[in-house]
């Protein structure tokens, strides 16, 4: 369904080897810091802080279809 995704998609080619975004594991990301495969993400990521009404808002739009822009 969001294959064409880079968040979503086939990471193996770009050298990740993770598997995709979920919305809960997209979340976590954004909160925690850590990746689907558990694995923290580089300090120069920044460990958001926001409320769950706006996460769930920024992961909703960052995984939702954007075919007017392709
Ligand atoms: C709301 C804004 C942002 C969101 C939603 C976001 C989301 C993400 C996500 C989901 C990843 C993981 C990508 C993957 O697993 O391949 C990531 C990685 C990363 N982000 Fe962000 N990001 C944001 C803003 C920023 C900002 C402002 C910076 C730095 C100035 C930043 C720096 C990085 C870096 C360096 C990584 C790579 C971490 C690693 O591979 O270890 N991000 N970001």
């Amino acid at each position: 369904m969001y294959e064409n995704s880079p968040l979503t998609g086939d990471h193996e080619s770009d050298g990740h080897s993770h598997t995709v975004y979920d919305k809960p594991s997209l979340k976590r990301a954004i909160i925690e810091g850590v990746n689907p495969a558990g694995e923290n993400l580089n300090d120069l990521m920044p460990r958001w802080q926001m409320s769950d009404k706006d996460v769930n808002d920024l992961v909703q739009f960052l995984l939702e279809e954007h075919q007017d822009e392709h």
